[in-house]
């Protein structure tokens, strides 16, 4: 281990949720004496990192240093194994079991904590200790766990000279200089924190792959992908690769990448057993194609099916899949242009290709059909689609909200999402269902979130940032886990048991995603950030850019007619009775209202306010609610290390500030556009 490395571990931000903090002595009695002793079965180097987590679990947890029994000849306490060996285990209980999954059961001779397979313990180990570091009993335990999905991704938007593409944590902790970075003990913490909430996959580089990244292919790299493999592999996680379409041109001598070409079908073919031979289980290819202006089928007239299952074929033979993504949108378009609508243009580009994809290939689906805005409409293409294979993406690092500067915790966006009702089969057709494969039939579904951390101690910027990585973990395994439990747990782990830091930070994160809200862009319209970087209020930041992101404000209203009647017709994308809900502005839930509507700044909200009256209030609460935050927060002063408390409020303090920004560059450009004063006559500038 490096020095900067061990300088880093010292920190308490570092561990995140796996501190494993000291029970009080009071608590400890009936643990300590059922995991004296350990009974391992099996041996491969996923269970040797169940029994070493358990191991440091127990230490700091309980204090003791547990023996290690090979077999269950003898007494023994704690049992973990991959087979039921010789405790009697019904059959019918094993064959519950998917092969992540785990059963955790106490009964005479101790815990049981047993999986099909070595990953059901490691999942099983890391919930047992998650369960004592919360308090529960362990008296009586008898749990099953299943995951949710198959695919449980995180994506880095890495790149290999070591910066991260939307990254707010410091540098990549995998890529430097446009090479690897040799010590790779952050690499294994990493798969530690990502195991623990049950993430299986990991794209290491950026979708938008630059002229390095295309290399990370050949012979050149694939050693060291296929050493940050091994670290995955012994915690789980399959390891991806996001690549470059125009790779037969760049790195093959081709001149085209047309996937109709059978020299480019043979390129990828041979490119395929290439990749495999130095990693046998890499899970696929992570592809973004024709977006942003990165390459891809459209080039050579071929659509965006025939673009991928050519890669399938290749991946085919060796268990991998292609991750294709949906993100296809015009990205030079006219601001004077009202009819071309971004919203539509995922929708529009896929569906048509419903049932033509192969088996390996999922589509992989932003969580709205915008780009991970604060608040927008759920995607419909979940719901559209019904005979291909889906993942659906989450943002968790924090673009559009707030940077990891302010906090902004996004499970109960990501929940509002899972749970919408689609109808595409009636109901009980909602999201989670659909990318949890109940619905339709996939071989492949799940979900990918783009990673939020980097090299930073804390990992992810702002320590309360690490409930987001921790969360989506929790919901990728069970996405009917509520908010108010997440945030509970991960308090819990991450700073203590006392009741108030629970309920202070708790309501600190629950709260701040519709506090952000309140102080950016209103009303599901979105945007209205700085360019480029996206940090900070620019109301008309990308009003006349070719991005297709226009909210339209004008001296009498503002917002996008997205209707059948008279607008871009987005609203029709949606079944019945979504559809109907969304055409009608009387209808239309008011968070989303500027999304669907145009509307005039005189028009009166439900709440009996004026919609300018409104943006006002709105934008004055949202700071004072960040105010707020910053009191509660001193209220903690002495419950929590200063390290983590001073960092924390260091970051509330930049938040407390630039809210204040946001509301006064908002309601100053209403207030110009409109002319409407505010009626309770607050400064306006
Ligand atoms: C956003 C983001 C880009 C990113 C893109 C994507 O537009 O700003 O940096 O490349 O999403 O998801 O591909």
């Amino acid at each position: 281990m490096n020095k900067a490395l061990e300088t880093q571990k010292q920190d308490k931000a570092y561990d995140c949720w796996l501190a494993y903090r000291p029970l009080a002595e009071p608590d400890i009695g009936q643990y300590r004496s059922v995991c004296a002793r350990v009974v391992v079965m099996g041996q491969s180097p996923v269970m040797d990192a169940a029994v070493d987590e358990l191991k440091r679990g127990l230490k700091g947890i309980l204090g003791i240093e547990p023996q290690i029994f090979p077999s269950a000849s003898g007494a023994w306490a704690l049992f973990m194994g991959p087979e039921q060996g010789h405790i009697t285990l019904p059959e019918e209980d094993l064959e519950a079991l998917t092969d992540d999954g785990f059963i955790i059961r106490s009964g005479q001779d101790g815990i049981l904590i047993a999986g099909r397979k070595d990953r059901g313990v490691l999942y099983g180990a890391f919930a047992f200790l998650r369960l004592m570091q919360t308090g529960m009993s362990i008296d009586s335990l008898d749990r099953t766990e299943n995951p949710a999905a198959g695919i449980r991704m995180v994506n880095h938007w890495d790149n290999m000279d070591g910066s991260i593409e939307r990254g707010y944590a410091g540098r990549s902790i995998f890529f430097r200089d446009n090479g690897f970075i040799p010590d790779k003990g952050r690499v294994k913490d990493y798969a530690r924190l990502l195991a623990s909430v049950g993430i299986n996959g990991v794209s290491i580089n950026n979708v938008n792959v630059h002229k390095h990244e295309t290399r990370l292919i050949t012979k050149e790299f694939l050693p060291e992908v296929a050493a940050l493999a091994d670290i995955f592999r012994s915690y789980g996680i399959r390891l991806y690769l996001s690549i470059n379409y125009s790779s037969p041109i760049e790195l093959g001598g081709l001149d085209t990448a047309d996937p109709l070409d059978e020299a480019v079908q043979d390129w990828w073919r041979q490119k395929a057993a290439e990749i495999y031979s130095y990693v046998p289980d890499l899970g696929g290819f992570l592809v973004k194609a024709d977006s942003e202006f990165r390459p891809g089928p459209f080039t050579y007239g071929r659509n965006h099916a025939e673009g991928a299952n050519m890669l399938a074929k290749a991946l085919e033979p060796f268990g991998g899949i292609v991750i294709w993504r949906c993100f296809v949108y015009n990205c030079q378009q006219d601001w004077r242009d009202r009819q071309t609508d971004r919203a539509n243009a995922a929708y529009d580009n896929f569906i048509p290709l419903d049932g033509k994809f192969m088996d390996n290939v999922v589509l992989q689906i932003k969580n709205g059909p915008m780009d991970f805005q604060v608040r927008e409409p759920v995607s419909p293409l979940f719901g559209g689609l019904k005979r291909t294979n889906q993942v659906l993406e989450f943002q968790i690092t924090q673009e559009y909200t707030g940077q990891q500067k302010h906090v902004c915790f996004l499970v109960p966006q990501w929940k509002e999402v899972l749970d919408f009702e689609t109808w595409c089969e009636g109901p009980e057709s909602t999201v989670k269902s659909l990318v949890c494969g109940r619905l339709y039939p996939q071989k492949h579904c799940g979900f990918a979130g783009v990673s939020n951390i980097g090299d930073n101690t804390n990992w992810t910027g702002h320590i309360l940032a690490q409930a987001n990585l921790y969360g989506y973990g929790r919901l990728t395994w069970n996405p009917d886990l509520s908010s108010e439990e997440i945030a509970d747990e991960w308090v819990r782990l991450t700073f203590s048991d006392d009741p108030d830091v629970i309920e202070t930070i708790g309501e600190i994160l629950l709260k701040s995603w519709e506090t952000y809200e309140l102080y950016t862009s209103p009303l599901g319209i979105g945007w209205m950030v700085n360019p480029n970087h996206h940090y900070g209020p620019s109301v008309d930041g990308y009003e006349y850019s070719p991005w297709g992101t226009y909210h339209r404000a004008d001296w009498l209203g503002i917002g996008v007619d997205r209707t059948v009647a008279g607008g871009t017709g987005f609203a029709g994308r949606y079944h019945k009775p979504n559809a109907e809900m969304y055409e009608d502005m009387d209808k239309c839930p008011e968070e989303l209202l500027l999304f669907f509507h145009r509307v005039e700044y005189r028009h009166r909200l439900k709440s009996g306010k004026t919609l300018i009256q409104h943006i006002y209030d709105t934008h004055f609460e949202g700071v004072e609610r960040v105010e707020e935050f910053r009191r509660k927060w001193l209220s903690l002063e002495g419950k929590i290390d200063r390290e983590r408390f001073d960092a924390v409020l260091e970051r509330l303090d930049i938040q407390v500030k630039d809210a204040r920004e946001w509301r006064d560059v908002v309601n100053s450009y209403f207030y110009r556009k409109s002319g409407i004063p505010d009626e309770k006559g607050r400064k306006i500038y």
